[in-house]
């Protein structure tokens, strides 16, 4: 196999055989092939694509480069959701306790921050001695005692996507159908689920910013996952403005913990709840929307969902206090409030700005070594269409001292527009399955 040419063949726009996607994926995790020419073939898929043959040999052998989790005797229905990655999505954190609570085991694998949106994995590292770096077999056995683990992708599965995910946020070849889809069904298909349900974001601050590509990705992802016997369902939902109010990651455990209490804002209880009712669905775990819903609120309203929360945060060495004391999460050094600069309707509030930002105030990261401030970020209390008076407080700046106060001030500045008129655009527009795409309510 000579590299150099099947780059060229790709940069062509020819496919690769399957059987080179299976060696080419084996031979870069075993370090055989160096980043800089895996790059050059990445940069080539970006543009352009992979036929379903190639997308499938890749997928395939991602999946194959690691081990799987079994469950093999284990009672429970199991099942997973995952995002294509947003700004102040913390629907996870919620989300696995709320549908552990509900019968239902949740043997969530997560990724660390990509580009500009947050990582699940670094939001629950910023809870004191929480650790994310379960093996397979500790996984496996808190699955079957709590009926929930929320773990990093260890490096027995999937090291192919782990190598390739790290190497793609530092070499601008993230924005891609195929290699996206890839990337999250190699992980997905190694959890052993009954069923997944994808949150494929749209908008200007989602990878995948048009509403017909995002449903193209939420096809594909479909598609691969139904082909492998892993039932699965997407919900499109909004990213043109970051969800809920905490962009961060200890501020965004806290804004969890206020929705595992019956107080998170509106937006992501909505998408929370939505792909709540997916996940029991797809499982068998209620009868229809209406009974799964009931479920899960009701897992809130009992107490459930957090103290299954605060179980899972001490069976992976947290401190749990955190979910009666969110004080005990790092405190950045300095806050300041942003406050309208003038009198008008908020028009945007620009995901992709705060997620950069968010990188300036050193909570991400810019080469794969870099260690994250997880104490900062911002609250932000507006969205498109409300209106603001001149000197109304429409965020906080949480930061490591008065130069991040600053930089955070001014990213806030232009992230937060405020003009004649604004509007917010629906929250979840579209469901789809394997049998195709059907429009929400409301969404047009
Ligand atoms: N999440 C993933 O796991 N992989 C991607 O490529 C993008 C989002």
């Amino acid at each position: 196999m000579v590299i150099p040419s099947l780059i060229q063949h790709k940069r062509d726009g020819h496919a690769i055989a399957p059987e080179d996607w299976a060696r080419l994926v084996r031979d870069y995790t075993a370090g055989r092939i160096p980043d800089y020419q895996m790059s050059a073939l990445l940069m080539a898929v970006v543009f352009r694509g992979l036929e379903p043959l190639e997308l499938a040999a890749l997928t395939d052998a991602m999946l194959a480069s690691g081990d799987r989790l079994r469950f093999d005797g284990f009672a429970l229905p199991r099942a997973d959701k995952h995002s294509t990655g947003g700004v102040g999505d913390k629907v996870s954190l919620l989300l696995a306790p709320m549908v552990a609570s509900c019968g239902v085991a949740v043997p969530m694998m997560s990724g660390r921050g990509l580009g500009h949106t947050g990582g699940t994995l670094d939001k629950l590292e910023s809870i004191p001695g929480f650790r994310t770096g379960l093996s397979l077999g500790e996984a496996r056995a808190q699955v079957e005692r709590l009926g929930c683990a929320m773990l990093g992708q260890t490096p027995e599965i999937a090291p192919a996507d782990r190598k390739l995910y790290a190497l793609r946020d530092v070499t601008g070849t993230v924005e891609s159908i195929p290699l996206i889809s890839a990337s999250i069904m190699s992980k997905k298909l190694a959890e052993g689920l009954n069923g997944l349900v994808l949150d494929v974001k749209t908008g200007s601050g989602a990878f995948i910013p048009d509403p017909s590509r995002a449903v193209e990705l939420a096809r594909t992802m479909i598609a691969l996952g139904e082909a492998r016997g892993c039932p699965t369902v997407a919900l499109v939902t909004a990213m043109d403005r970051p969800l809920g109010r905490a962009c961060g990651h200890a501020l965004e455990v806290e804004e969890a913990v206020e929705g595992l209490r019956g107080s998170g804002p509106d937006d992501l209880m909505e998408v929370t709840y939505a792909l709540g009712c997916e996940m029991l669905l797809l499982v068998g775990a209620a009868t229809d929307a209406v009974d799964a819903r009931r479920r899960l609120e009701a897992s809130i309203s009992s107490g459930r969902a957090l103290e299954k929360f605060g179980r899972v945060i001490e069976a992976q060495g947290g401190n749990p206090a955190v979910i009666e004391d969110p004080g005990i999460l790092p405190q950045a050094g300095a806050v300041e409030v942003y406050r309208a600069p003038r009198s008008g309707v908020v028009s945007a509030v620009e995901p992709r700005r705060i997620g950069r930002a968010i990188l300036e105030l050193g909570g991400g990261r810019v080469t794969i070594e870099d260690a994250i401030d997880p104490s900062v970020g911002f609250v932000i209390t507006v969205k498109p269409g409300d209106r603001v008076a001149k000197g109304d407080p429409v965020a906080s700046v949480f930061a490591r001292d008065e130069a991040g106060i600053a930089s955070g001030l001014s990213a806030l500045g232009e992230a937060i527009e405020i003009g004649e008129q604004g509007r917010l655009t629906p929250l979840i527009t579209r469901r789809v399955t394997s049998r195709g795409a059907e429009v929400k309510a409301g969404a047009g």
